[in-house]
């Protein structure tokens, strides 16, 4: 038993593995379940009680040389870093990226488009009062016209609610700016309303508001043009039609060319050619008194419209509830974007 384990001793001494793969049978050879230090050790119950010592020593012995000269090649040959194969002229593998969510890139690309002429971005808070979201809109309490926003109201106190519209800041804006001021709101509003495929009880909008010395319907009109063109396509035309909203005199109910069809009548736009995507004004005098604003000296106008809408149109989203399911399938699509 002696002979062989220093028969071994001499053999490990003489080894040097050209390649990972030989290191690994010599490993094996030596190491594993089945391998040779195994075996030895199952034999050495059998040896003499006298000679236990020096053989168990030169087999300790020889493990650890076998050990050692694992650890000197461990490293030595190129194709085998920390124990991993690297095939450097693998392609690289590619990063799961997320992507943005549809309604943030429209918000993106309205807000971008109204920079660009001028307007800033104002922001302010979703719990609001009803001073800034209705009172000073010229929406008093018992005013018919609250009913068109179904408002969230805080149960023990009527006078705190979930903003409507983002028509709130606007408010907030004028008292704390001087003017000239060309402006737009984007944030998230809620409403009391059953949830379906055109509706949700929480929404987004962005609103803009002009106000200066002879601002007329007329720049209104040409700055909603520009917006349509801009976000549809250079052959995009709008329409207005007459409408109410207690804070514009006059208002109106903007529409744009249906940009499947090219106004030629489809199901989309249900043969009328065109799409409704928001409502408009100029400021009524008695919003821009209770801001003191001099009404007599200044002009201005407001628009307003849903963001969900605008990308429903847009990317042909034939469900607004798909903006708030967040289902991966349908949010990966807009990844290139
Ligand atoms: N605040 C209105 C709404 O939420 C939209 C609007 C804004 C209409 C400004 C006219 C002027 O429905």
């Amino acid at each position: 038993m002696l002979d062989k384990v220093k028969h071994l001793l001499k053999e490990v001494e003489g080894v040097s593995p050209k390649s990972k793969k030989e290191l690994e049978s010599f490993r094996l050879k030596f190491l594993s379940k089945k391998g040779l230090l195994n075996d030895l050790f199952t034999a050495f119950k059998d040896v003499p009680n006298k000679s236990k010592k020096e053989v168990g020593q030169e087999i300790n012995n020889l493990k650890q040389n076998v050990q050692a000269k694992i650890d000197e090649y461990k490293t030595s040959f190129n194709d085998e870093v920390f124990g991993e194969e690297i095939d450097l002229t693998k392609p690289v593998s590619s990063n799961n990226l997320g992507s943005r969510h549809p309604i943030s890139i429209i918000r993106t690309q309205i807000v971008e488009i109204f920079n660009r002429i001028g307007f800033t971005i104002s922001e302010g808070p979703e719990i609001e009062d009803d001073w800034h979201n209705f009172s000073a809109l010229n929406t008093p309490k018992e005013h018919p016209a609250r009913d068109m926003q179904d408002t969230f109201f805080i149960q023990t106190n009527p006078d705190i609610l979930l903003r409507s519209h983002t028509s709130t800041v606007q408010v907030r804006y004028m008292n704390k700016n001087k003017l000239p001021i060309r402006t737009i709101s984007p944030g998230r509003v809620y409403r009391n309303e059953a949830i379906s495929s055109r509706s949700h009880c929480i929404f987004h909008q962005v609103e803009g508001l002009y106000i200066d010395e002879n601002v007329s319907f007329s720049d209104l009109k040409q700055c909603l043009l520009y917006f349509a063109k801009e976000m549809f396509g250079e052959k995009t035309e709008i329409r207005l039609r007459p409408s109410y909203f207690p804070f514009t005199e006059p208002s109106a109910e903007v529409d744009v060319s249906c940009n499947i069809c090219s106004g030629k009548g489809c199901n989309v736009c249900k043969n009328t050619g065109y799409l409704e995507i928001l409502g408009c004004g100029m400021v009524d005098p008695a919003v821009l008194d209770n801001c003191d604003i001099d009404f007599k000296k200044y002009t201005g106008f407001a628009f307003g419209m849903g963001i969900e809408r605008i990308a429903m149109l847009k990317y042909g989203v034939k469900d607004l509830r798909l903006f708030f399911e967040n289902d991966v399938r349908f949010l990966k699509q807009f990844s290139a974007v």
